[in-house]
């Protein structure tokens, strides 16, 4: 299947997949398991009080447990490591476990590894079984719905390797205990409703590979303290309530730091000149803070960057030359540049999929957007610009367009001339020239819009569930939405 746009979650999930593979060491063997495995695996099961997909169906006494769905054992007979998702993959309908999680996993003693994820309806407060299990190293319980605090104790578990608690329904601070947990390589606190500030003595997990306490309610500055972390990769702080600027203490992460999001924030200040040395960047999101300034030259060596999104900030010109070999995604729109051109490191990238140059002070001829690679485009924003001309030649060249978008131009073409291909679900072409008629071909997009152009004749019969606002102010059209036809 084609689906371009995911290039970077999958590159992100490979990172995690690397990074968390490398602890699972699947060998299922023929002996029958442990008794007190069996019984503490089947307590969690009683526990469960509904597995319309047959989840854990297989968990039945009497059968060895190494055998079960999910159940990995070592030496063929004790348990180390549970495995459950509700998420089999795209295209795969999701699955999903009701219940709590039984003390009874207390019982088998020598867990190494919880992997709960996408279970959405497990319930229930941070699970105290971890505080019993020896063995305990490595913890995802991702995707599911635990409540309440994280405990002050949580610094007990020294022993982790790695925590994820991403995406459950957890409230109140960050414990500051947490520091304790020095083992640590990967901690994940994202899509909770956690609040306060980043505790300080996060700075004590020098071994973090991957820090992500993203779409949470954090506030306060980021804290000045990644001198420390000598081998983070991922840093998502994306989608809280953090203020000031960018601190200059995550300059040291230059060498290895992949993946840089701290968009959707409240940063101010300006981009730091030294961001331009981190060299292993491929993705940089700085969108929707509040930083001022230009962006800095330096950004010339981030020859590594796939993926810029520095949109909806105060930013000005003049925007750097940037000697990117591929960008496969960018975003710089509503900002205060005048770009006048679309640059050549786009233009020429053989790989972009998603561009979005809203608000840019583009002054072109569309028709002279002669990208040289178009097999990838799947996302156009070129809104609010002074763009002339036609989009007609440059679209037809892209097979699998999803979205384009170039309200409040001077476009001027005949849209009866525009193929809309299978893939398209959104056209927004409002407050620009466009004349001819509304063609068929747009009753199967999920959003159009198409109001202030030069537009006449009925709308097709097809587009009448289209929102009237997306037909008003043409000359000429008519029929639902609009009035009738005379
Ligand atoms: C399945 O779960 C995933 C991850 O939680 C979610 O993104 C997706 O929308 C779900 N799909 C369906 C069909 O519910
Ligand atoms: C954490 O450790 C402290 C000190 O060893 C102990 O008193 C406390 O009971 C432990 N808490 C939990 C939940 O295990
Ligand atoms: C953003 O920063 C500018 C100064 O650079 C300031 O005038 C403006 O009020 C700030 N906006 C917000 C939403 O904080
Ligand atoms: C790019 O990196 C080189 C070597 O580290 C440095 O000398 C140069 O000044 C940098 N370029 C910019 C524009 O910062
Ligand atoms: C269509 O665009 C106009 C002008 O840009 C806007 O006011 C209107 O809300 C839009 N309608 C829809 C349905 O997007």
């Amino acid at each position: 299947m084609r689906d371009h746009s995911l290039f970077h979650q999958r590159r992100l999930l490979l990172l995690f997949l690397l990074i968390t593979l490398t602890q699972l060491c699947p060998k299922a063997e023929s002996a029958a398991c442990h008794v007190d495995d069996e019984s503490g695996l089947l307590g969690f099961k009683s526990a469960i009080t509904a597995d319309p997909s047959g989840l854990i169906a297989s968990w039945k006494r009497g059968t060895n447990c190494c055998t079960w769905h999910g159940i990995i054992c070592r030496d063929g007979t004790r348990v180390t490591s549970i495995s459950i998702s509700g998420h089999p993959g795209p295209g795969k309908p999701n699955k999903s476990l009701s219940g709590v999680i039984s003390s009874s996993l207390t019982k088998v003693k020598f867990l190494e590894g919880i992997y709960f994820r996408d279970l959405h309806h497990l319930t229930g407060p941070f699970p105290d079984i971890l505080f019993v299990l020896p063995n305990i190293k490595y913890v995802y319980i991702e995707g599911c719905k635990l409540s309440g605090p994280i405990p002050k104790s949580i610094g007990n578990l020294t022993r982790l390797r790695a925590l994820s608690l991403a995406r459950n329904r957890f409230t109140g601070p960050i414990p500051s205990s947490i520091s304790k947990l020095t083992q640590l390589t990967q901690l994940n606190l994202a899509g909770n409703l956690l609040t306060g500030t980043v505790p300080a003595g996060i700075q004590h997990l020098h071994k973090l590979t991957l820090l992500s306490l993203d779409g949470n309610k954090l506030s306060g500055p980021i804290p000045n303290f990644f001198r420390t972390f000598s081998n983070l990769r991922i840093l998502r702080l994306q989608h809280n309530k953090f203020t000031g600027e960018i601190p200059t203490s995550i300059e040291p992460l230059a060498p290895n730091l992949a993946f840089l999001d701290l968009g959707h924030n409240l940063l101010t200040g300006k981009i730091p000149d030294f961001l331009g040395k981190f060299k292993a960047l491929d993705a940089l999101i700085l969108a929707h803070n509040n930083l001022s300034g230009t962006v800095p030259k330096s950004f010339a060596n981030l020859t590594k960057i796939f993926n810029l999104d520095l949109a909806h900030n105060n930013l000005v010109d003049p925007f750097p030359e940037l000697n990117v070999k591929g960008i496969e995604s960018l975003d710089l729109s509503y900002n205060k540049f005048h770009l006048n051109k679309i640059p050549k490191w786009v233009i020429s990238s053989p790989i972009i999929f998603s561009l979005k140059l809203a608000k840019c002070g583009l002054k072109i001829r569309l028709d002279h957007f002669n990208p040289s690679e178009t097999y990838f485009y799947e996302i156009i924003d070129l809104s609010e610009n002074k763009i002339c001309g036609s989009p007609v030649t440059l679209l037809n060249r892209m097979d699998y367009l999803v979205s384009f978008k170039a309200s409040g131009n001077k476009l001027r073409f005949n849209l009866e001339s525009l193929r809309i291909v299978n893939t398209l679900k959104e056209l927004d072409l409002s407050r620009n020239l466009v004349f001819g008629k509304v063609p068929k071909a747009v009753s199967a997009l999920d959003r159009l819009n198409v109001s202030y152009n030069h537009l006449h004749g009925a709308i097709p019969a097809s587009a009448t569930k289209v929102p009237v606002s997306s037909f008003v102010g043409n000359d000429g059209l008519c029929g639902a939405p609009l009035p009738p036809c005379k």
